[in-house]
Parts: C-alpha cells; sequence; structure tokens
C-alpha cells in the first residue's frame, strides 16, 4: 500500500503537472530542509508553496521536539490540507472541525449569501485523508463541537474558519491547551475577507499574550506564534 504521502503527492499532483512544474520552482526550495527530504518533495509543486513548507516544518519541529498532544485543523473544507497533515504525522491524533457543508448562517452578516465551502461531505474528507483511528472528524458548529475535549492537548492548531466569531471562540478555547512549544497557526492573517475578520480575532485575543506574532509570506497571508514555556 502507498505511503501517505506518496499517496498525497499522487493525488494532488499528477505526475505531469508535477514534472513540468518542478524547474519553476528548483529555485525557490529550501535548500537545507530541517525536516526530511522526502516531506520537502511532497511541498515542492504545491501551489502555495511558502505556507505547506512552513506548515511541514512546524509539524516537523513538534515531532522532533517531542512536544506532546494531538493536531487540529479547524475548518476543513475537502481536507487537502488535512491531508498534508496526516502524513507528516500518522501516530498523533488529528482533528478535524467543519460543518463539512460550508458556512453557517448565523456567522454570516445578515443578507450574505455565500455558498462557498459546501461541495464537500465527511465522505469526501474520509477518502482523502485516510481511514485512520488517528483521524477524528467533529461535524457541526464551531464552538460546540469543541465540547468534551477540554482534557486535551494540542501541538499544533490551524485555523482557517474565515469568520470573526469562531475564530475568537476557538483561539479561547486552545490556546490554554497547548503546551510551550506548540504552534498556533492562523490562515488568512492578512485576508481583507470579512473586514479582516481573523486579523481582528488573532490581534484581540492575543494582545495581552506575551507571544509575538510572526507573518509569513505565503499566498494567503498566514500568520503564527509557538506557545511560549
Ligand atoms: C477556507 S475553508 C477551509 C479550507 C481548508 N483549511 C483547506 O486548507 O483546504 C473554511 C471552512 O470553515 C468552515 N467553517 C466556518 N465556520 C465554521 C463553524 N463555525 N463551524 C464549523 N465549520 C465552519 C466552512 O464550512 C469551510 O469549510
Amino acid at each position: 500500500m502507498a505511503r501517505p504521502l506518496d499517496r498525497l503527492r499522487a493525488e494532488t499532483f499528477p505526475a505531469v503537472r508535477g514534472r513540468a512544474l518542478r524547474p519553476l520552482v528548483r529555485h525557490r526550495e529550501m535548500q537545507f530542509p530541517t525536516f526530511p527530504r522526502e516531506i520537502h518533495e511532497s511541498i515542492a509543486t504545491m501551489q502555495d508553496y511558502f505556507r505547506y513548507a512552513t506548515l511541514g516544518l512546524a509539524v516537523q519541529r513538534v515531532l522532533d521536539e517531542r512536544i506532546p498532544g494531538a493536531l487540529a485543523e479547524l475548518g476543513v473544507w475537502r481536507g487537502v490540507t488535512s491531508a498534508f497533515l496526516h502524513a507528516l504525522a500518522t501516530e498523533r491524533t488529528l482533528y478535524l472541525f467543519d460543518t463539512f457543508a460550508g458556512f453557517p448562517e448565523v456567522d454570516l452578516p445578515a443578507g450574505a449569501d455565500d455558498r462557498r465551502f459546501r461541495d464537500t461531505s465527511e465522505e469526501a474528507v474520509r477518502t482523502r485523508v485516510g481511514r485512520s483511528d488517528k483521524v477524528v472528524l467533529r461535524p457541526g458548529y464551531v464552538p460546540e463541537t469543541l465540547v468534551g475535549l477540554e482534557e486535551e492537548q494540542f501541538a499544533f492548531v490551524l485555523l482557517d474558519l474565515d469568520l470573526y466569531d469562531p475564530t475568537l471562540a476557538s483561539l479561547e478555547f486552545f490556546y490554554p491547551r497547548i503546551p510551550p512549544g506548540g504552534y498556533l497557526v492562523m490562515h488568512d492573517y492578512n485576508n481583507p475577507e470579512s473586514e479582516w475578520a481573523c486579523k481582528r480575532a488573532f490581534d484581540a485575543f492575543l494582545a495581552d499574550k506575551p507571544e509575538s506574532v510572526v507573518e509569513i509570506g505565503d499566498m494567503w497571508g498566514t500568520a503564527l506564534i509557538r506557545r511560549a514555556g
């Protein structure tokens, strides 16, 4: 059976496209990967190279430094990033939170008709990520689907919910459950969508915390912190 990273590479980047892109990305690849070359190669032809290189590096750091806890992704859609995260850390529990039916109406501005991200399902995500008892889907409305996980620790949390209220509620839940050295990654930090919802929530939450925001030069403006000791 194909290993998760091989499967991911084959599914996400058909060989022809991967070969065609390789000369274009070679000059921007990390010369000194601080994670295994095999991981780096699975990233090299990703459209958002810098985002996935950063996520890969963070997960590898968590493993190398034995930061305890599960991984979590909030806002999963079709599970492309989830499959990447699971392939990097197959022995860690990966919690996946989404309605798996698009944005909850309650969090959209009045009159907004945003139908994005409805084209998915739990079954589609399970198929893409792989059927492992380490992959735990929590379908439904965040923050309601956080209930029951109060005793968990999280070494790596990726927030990609796009909207202010569930993002702030997630920060309040996860931050105290991330041990020193653990990662909290905010997708869309520099994305003006929803009146800068992600940046507003991250900045407001971190205003009285010791960690500083580090911005990444990727396509969608990711930012992150590592929990202080
Ligand atoms: C940008 S997409 C996630 C993309 C995904 N992280 C990836 O890399 O492909 C945002 C997702 O957040 C989900 N979402 C937004 N608010 C939510 C909430 N309160 N509860 C559950 N899911 C929510 C939407 O259903 C949508 O699938």
